[in-house]
């Protein structure tokens, strides 16, 4: 896909989906622009962007910090003068356990990064696209604000806040010519699931019970998409990538009580 002339802002682009979306914006010209947390392998998937002829930037960026938000989009734009595309990309899932033993910190923990860390990021990358006129947002929502697996609560509400926030945000900004989907993918081959792998007794049983698992550039194909002119008709859409997950298809993470 042709992104020539583009500038595109990845949070969570140092790892798993973030990487692939960097390195699909990057492959279409696309400057790249990651916000993250480790800076080890955002400045590494940096490198690889500019590998692929175009310039690049890490910005060390925690999402839940305002101060560091308006930082990073005000360093974009002073290196590369504006924000045309933005990945909402930053998830974690941490604590697994029933909301009976999940401790208010750990709750505040998930929803500060998916969901505060989306409204921030958000709100100062529309700034930017108000200033300009135009902008394309894609958040990173996920299967799991539909279907779930036992244990998961903050991650699926706070997914399923993604997914509201966004489509509301679409609203808001459709006459702006600000552009704002929301994807939902199912399971990816990345270190989050490989993560949440480790913690199982048998992770190989685990994994083949899962079904049909997406690679990462599977998944960043269809953020290119919603990210190009291509998908000028969409507004407010939230659409499942998950190899059928949702339609029954492998079980998914299971946590006994
Ligand atoms: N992997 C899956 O199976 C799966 C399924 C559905 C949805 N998702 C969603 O896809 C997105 C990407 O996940 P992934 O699987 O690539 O995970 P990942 O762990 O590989 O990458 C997440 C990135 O976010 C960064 N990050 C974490 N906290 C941060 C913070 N406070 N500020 C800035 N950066 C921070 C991490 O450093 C990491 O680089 C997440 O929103 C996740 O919830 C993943």
């Amino acid at each position: 896909m042709d992104f020539m002339g583009k500038i595109a802002v990845i949070t969570g682009g140092a790892s798993g989906l973030g990487r692939a979306s960097a390195l699909k914006f990057a492959s279409g010209g696309a400057k790249v622009a990651i916000f993250d947390i480790d800076d080890e392998k955002g400045e590494s998937v940096i490198k690889e962007c500019m590998n692929k002829g175009t310039k690049g930037l890490f910005i060390h960026c925690d999402v839940t910090s305002e101060t560091e938000v308006v930082e990073a989009y005000s360093q974009v734009v002073s290196t590369f003068g504006a924000v045309d595309i933005l990945h909402i990309n930053t998830g974690i899932i941490d604590k697994v356990t029933f909301v009976s033993e999940l401790s208010f910190d750990d709750w505040k923990k998930v929803i500060n990064v998916n969901l505060n860390g989306a409204f921030l990021t958000a709100k100062y990358g529309i700034s930017q696209m108000l200033n300009q006129d135009k902008g394309v947002i894609v958040f990173t929502g996920s299967n799991w604000a539909y279907v779930c697996d036992p244990g998961f609560t903050s991650y699926a509400a706070s997914k399923g806040g993604v997914v509201a926030f966004a489509r509301a945000l679409a609203l808001d900004h459709a006459k702006d010519n600000i552009r704002i989907n929301v994807i939902c993918p199912g399971n990816m081959v990345t270190p989050l699931l490989e993560r949440q792998l480790s913690l199982e007794d048998d992770p190989e049983a685990v994994l083949e019970s899962m079904g049909q698992i997406s690679t990462p550039e599977e998944v960043a194909n269809l953020v290119a998409f919603l990210a190009s002119d291509e998908s000028s008709a969409m507004k407010g859409s939230a659409v499942i990538i998950d190899q059928g997950e949702t339609l029954g298809y492998g079980h998914g993470l299971r946590v006994e009580r």
